[in-house]
């Protein structure tokens, strides 16, 4: 086993189930370390029922983590993932990860190595799947952020600007605003007009509501033309990672100043980062995880190689990695639909 991409709560619960249902069927398991980078590296460790007991609640992956691309700058990362694996005697893989982890899994399956994937991300933006645990745990813990933000944005008479992860997808933004009573939600997939925002805050003023809560995606852009960066703050956005994507964040800061600019509102940006990936999973997600571990490992069994474990509605299917692979899977519109009739 390996866990690849961005920590995420719950990624300990798939390898205990993994583990436990392995050895009862008289398997062996060992779990590479920081994803695979520990693979290239031939680091592991043992997972036995001694070296996974207590791991159930805890956050973070007892196996590390990173980035790592085995096919960065042009490597074979199929000759060596495959020399590591012949070595070990490993018979076959299965990585927790989420769009580039199972990405390098599907390269190497097309390869012909045996692997069968798991979904993870807080995101919940990978297709195949109606949900990825760990998404839940972020959510809730949004949403607290939310409610206190709530009694001292009253107090102070303030706009409370909440900037949230997500990537390019707006579930937490949408989930956690719904669940937070937010005054507006701004998501990846539409370009918010500040304007338009500014006027929502403006009507709960003139309502005698005199604080509000916007929630932002880190990946929620103005739309164009709407907001001019000269002289102001801009978002920040760093070098790329071994998969090439950019560092989200700070969306949370432009729109701060545009408020407090436009509407003279007092205004307060939280930016809330990986505090929304720390900690112990909430249940539904350790329920998810214990689901998707088990699973693997009986597709695993069964030889079942290419496919990546998913929830459909309440039951736990296969679906081929390439499929899930297709497209990322973004935010409801009718979930939004839904979040924007409580605006203003
Ligand atoms: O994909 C999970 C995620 O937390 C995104 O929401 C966020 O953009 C990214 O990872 C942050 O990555 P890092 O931990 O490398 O800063």
């Amino acid at each position: 086993m390996l866990t690849g991409g961005g920590d995420c709560p719950g990624l300990n619960a798939v390898i205990r189930a993994a583990v436990r249902s392995g050895i009862a069927d008289g398997h062996s398991l060992v779990g590479f370390r920081y994803g695979w980078a520990g693979v290239l590296a031939d680091e592991a460790l043992d997972l036995t029922l001694e070296s996974t007991i207590g791991i159930l609640p805890r956050g973070g992956t007892i196996l590390g983590t990173s980035r790592t691309n085995p096919y960065a700058d042009g490597a074979d990362g199929t000759a060596k993932v495959r020399a590591m694996l012949a070595r070990r005697g490993v018979d076959a893989l299965i990585p927790v990860g989420g769009e580039d982890t199972l990405g390098v899994a599907l390269r190497l399956h097309e390869a012909g190595v045996p692997v069968v994937g798991v979904p993870k991300t807080i995101d919940n933006d990978l297709g195949g799947t109606d949900v990825t645990f760990g998404f839940q745990t972020a959510v809730q813990i949004v949403t607290d952020a939310i409610d206190r933000l709530h009694t001292t944005a009253e107090s102070h008479n303030r706009v409370m600007v909440v900037e949230v992860m997500g990537r390019h997808a707006g579930w937490i933004a949408t989930h956690a605003g719904i669940a937070g009573g937010a005054d507006a939600i701004l998501v990846p997939e539409r370009p918010f007009d500040v304007e338009q925002v500014c006027a929502h805050l403006r009507r709960r003023h003139e309502r005698g509501r005199l604080f509000s809560i916007v929630v932002v995606a880190e990946g929620a852009t103005p739309r164009e033309g709407t907001i001019s960066a000269d002289g102001e703050p801009v978002a920040r956005v760093a070098a790329a990672d071994a998969f090439g994507h950019a560092r989200l964040g700070g969306i949370g800061v432009v729109l701060e100043h545009e408020i407090e600019a436009r509407t003279g509102f007092e205004t307060r940006v939280t930016i809330l980062g990986h505090v929304q990936r720390g900690g112990t999973p909430v249940a539904y997600d350790r329920v998810l995880a214990t689901r998707f571990g088990v699973a693997a490992l009986r597709a695993v069994a069964a030889g079942r190689f290419g496919a990546m474990v998913a929830l459909r509605g309440s039951a736990i299917v296969e679906v081929p990695l390439a499929e899930a692979l297709a497209a990322p899977k973004l935010l409801d519109p009718g979930l939004y639909e839904t979040a924007g009739l409580f605006f203003g």
